[in-house]
């Protein structure tokens, strides 16, 4: 038998199929692009999504028997994103995505309602669903009033999959449509954002059976019996599964498109005036917090185009020794910020650059920035009372030492890495299918990895660290004056 895990990412999608055991057994993915049509916008077509999961599923069929072994799929996806569907389930625009920030106003106008924060349990981000379709409603009135229902990105694929519509509650909790503690929408938030019950999907938890894959599907895949699609999760949900952050205070900081620093909740304890974001887990009686800074790895990946280096190699051009902090410093706001901040205006700077300033000074810069910006989610986590342990490293930036070295420093807390090559989102969907078609109890299906490597803060380095930190906070209010 084999459970297959979906990551629906913002740069691609990640297949991943596992055994009885949980044990990977192969693993395929796609790209995917982001249309953006204005600045501060950033789009993708649903169809985009299906194609690239049909093409990858082939794909994994054809080259590993156990495919025909499926007894469960989970869709894991980035979050907030508003895909808009007519009454027979087609998408009535480009899905609006996470990263897109044309709704700005619309958020600080539904923020300032005091019904939202108190039962959404966070700040109305530009990025989060219910202010996109106040946008939508504002500026296409024709696409708002042909919108029959919202889902987000991953329950659109398990409306593909099933023919069902429902969506779990840790993606849920990223629209403001949620209440968070009684964990279902909240007939205040929908009202407020002029939504109807009757336009949302069915709730579940992530590791529950939703629905069961629909026979067309199940024939031309070759699968026989009955293939229990479950609830799935927001992808950071499905990260904290995959990595085993179940319990209070188990987390992981995650330099992926975006930036996370994500701890698990025993209990549901919403601080908004923090701007960490308090979400259902994606199991029953769990929560997460997390801190999000929207341009973790972009950021180097925009210098990168810049300089006609590759990431990795621009890294790797500043050695083995951690630097110490540099006049130049780098403030990682090139699609604003959500923690700590929630300011979609805000936009990055260098600042400190001189004639003798080089590309590595840069580098060096624009990875001591992102950490700075990590490290404002790490004291805005602590304000809301989430304890801080070890956290696991995960996503892309991880890879790098070097990275991770200045990160640990700049928290002042060990990293650990994982020695094995699956933890990611689709690691942790796998394991929600899993869990939804055996039966198994999550806490003995969630479980952090066995073998890491520890990465301790620099001691000698982290007084200079922590006074390029409060250089770097209070750089803020000077960046937001500027014009
Ligand atoms: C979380 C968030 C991002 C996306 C994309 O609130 O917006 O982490 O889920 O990965």
């Amino acid at each position: 038998m084999s459970y297959l895990g979906v990551d629906l990412g913002t740069s691609g999608i990640r297949l991943l199929l596992t055994d009885d055991d949980g044990n990977p057994l192969a693993s395929t993915e796609r790209p995917l692009t982001v249309a953006r049509p204005h600045p501060g916008w950033a789009e993708q077509d649903p169809a985009a999504w299906v194609m690239a999961l049909d093409g990858a599923i082939d794909e994994l069929r054809a080259a590993h028997p156990a495919f025909g072994g499926l007894k469960a799929i989970a869709v894991a996806g980035h979050m907030h994103g508003a895909t808009l569907l007519d009454e027979v389930g087609t998408p009535v625009r480009p899905c609006i995505l996470w990263n897109d920030t044309r709704s700005h106003a619309e958020a600080s106008q539904m923020d300032a309602l005091p019904v939202m924060r108190a039962q959404s349990g966070n700040i109305v981000f530009p990025g989060f669903t219910a202010p996109k379709l106040e946008w939508v409603r504002r500026n296409e009135p024709e696409v708002f009033a042909r919108t029959a229902r919202v889902l987000l990105p991953a329950a659109f694929l398990g409306l593909y999959l099933s023919g069902a519509y429902f969506s779990d509650r840790s993606d849920a909790s990223g629209t403001s449509w949620l209440d968070v503690q009684t964990r279902d929408w909240s007939p205040d938030l929908l009202a407020a954002g002029a939504m109807r019950p009757d336009q949302m999907p069915r709730l579940v938890d992530g590791c529950q059976p939703a629905a069961t894959l629909r026979p067309e599907l199940a024939a031309r895949w070759g699968l026989a019996g009955d293939v229990v699609i479950a609830g799935g999760a927001g992808d950071n949900a499905a990260a904290a599964c995959g990595i085993g952050a179940l319990a209070e205070g188990q987390g992981f900081v995650s330099l992926g498109t975006s930036g996370v620093l994500l701890v698990a909740r025993d209990g549901c304890h919403p601080r908004p005036e923090t701007a960490i974001h308090t979400f259902c887990h994606a199991v029953p009686g769990r929560w997460y917090q997390m801190g999000v800074m929207l341009s973790a790895t972009d950021s180097l990946n925009w210098l990168s185009r810049l300089c006609g280096h590759a990431p990795a190699a621009l890294v790797a051009a500043l050695g083995q020794s951690l630097r110490k902090p540099g006049r130049t410093r780098f403030y990682p706001y090139l699609a604003g910020e959500r923690t700590p901040h929630n300011d979609a205006a805000i936009r990055g700077a260098f600042t400190g650059l001189e004639v003798a300033t080089d590309t590595q000074d840069l580098t060096h810069a624009v990875l001591e920035g992102v950490a700075f910006g990590l490290r404002d989610s790490a004291e805005a986590l602590r304000a809301a009372g989430a304890p801080l342990a070890p956290l696991y490293a995960i996503g892309g930036g991880a890879a790098s030492d070097y990275w991770l070295r200045l990160l640990a420093t700049i928290l002042d807390v060990p990293l650990l890495r994982p020695q094995s090559a699956e933890f990611g989102a689709a690691f942790g969907a796998a394991r929600l299918a899993r869990i939804a078609a055996t039966g198994l109890p999550p806490e003995s299906v969630i479980v952090p990895p066995e073998a890491c490597e520890r990465i301790e803060p620099d001691a000698r380095l982290r007084p200079s660290f922590e006074a390029g930190y409060q250089a770097f906070r209070e750089a803020y209010g000077t960046l937001r004056a500027l014009p």
